[in-house]
């Protein structure tokens, strides 16, 4: 499974990129706005720490909007995949883009009937945005294993893209599910490497070295 950050952040985008666990970046409009700098900048500068899919999103939502301002982001940078939202202009938005080479992530996917449509549409990546149904005392991650199967029925090439992650917990169960592509926000990122047997392991093992440290060459 392939592992995503979903920031604009950049020290935290360079930070998890030197542990090697960065595969892509997914932003989108409330990020940008959290870190307070121009779009077209950010995606460039994040393009020059991870060499990877990196998701920049369309605000327009007409067709003729969205498709200015995908054909204005693709040329930033080779990796640039163009965020689109599920509705109907979206959809053929994603269509037309596809037969222009531009790679599409169809995003705020709620439902695997949705994510068919994207996979009909030719989507590149679809999100699911599981921690939002989630809020809403839906289940998330069924919603993750239907579009798995249903890809997996027909042989549809657009890549399951598990978004809205809140807990490390999360990030198994997509990868046990076999969606293609996870994103996390970097505080998840940094929750799975961490385990209190980990730590009381290492303390253990120094505090008995300790004791034999002097027979060592
Ligand atoms: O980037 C899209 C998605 O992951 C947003 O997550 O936490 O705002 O529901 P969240």
């Amino acid at each position: 499974m392939q592992f995503f950050l979903d920031t604009a952040n950049l020290e935290a985008i360079k930070k998890y990129a030197a542990w090697g666990m960065v595969d892509g970046v997914t932003t989108n409009p409330s990020l940008i706005a959290k870190e307070g700098v121009s779009l077209e900048k950010r995606i460039k500068e994040i393009a020059e720490v991870v060499n990877g899919s990196i998701s920049s999103e369309v605000i327009a939502t007409d067709l003729d909007g969205m498709l200015k301002e995908a054909r204005r982001y693709s040329k930033w940078h080779k990796n640039v995949y163009v965020k689109v939202p599920m509705t109907a202009e979206g959809l053929q938005a994603v269509q037309i883009l596809k037969k222009e080479g531009i790679r599409t992530n169809m995003t705020l996917a709620f439902s695997s009937a949705q994510a068919l449509l994207a996979a009909k549409s030719g989507a590149t990546l679809v999100s699911p945005f599981i921690g939002r149904l989630d809020d809403i005392g839906e289940d998330g991650m069924n919603v993750v294993g239907e579009i798995v199967q249903i890809y997996r029925n027909y042989g549809y090439k657009t890549k399951v893209l598990v978004a809205s992650v809140r807990h490390p917990r999360h990030v198994v169960e997509a990868a046990l599910i076999g969606a293609d592509i996870c994103t996390m926000p970097p505080e998840i990122l940094e929750k799975l490497i961490h385990h209190p047997l980990t730590d009381k392991g290492i303390t253990m093992f120094q505090n008995d070295w300790e004791k034999v440290k002097k027979l060592q060459k």
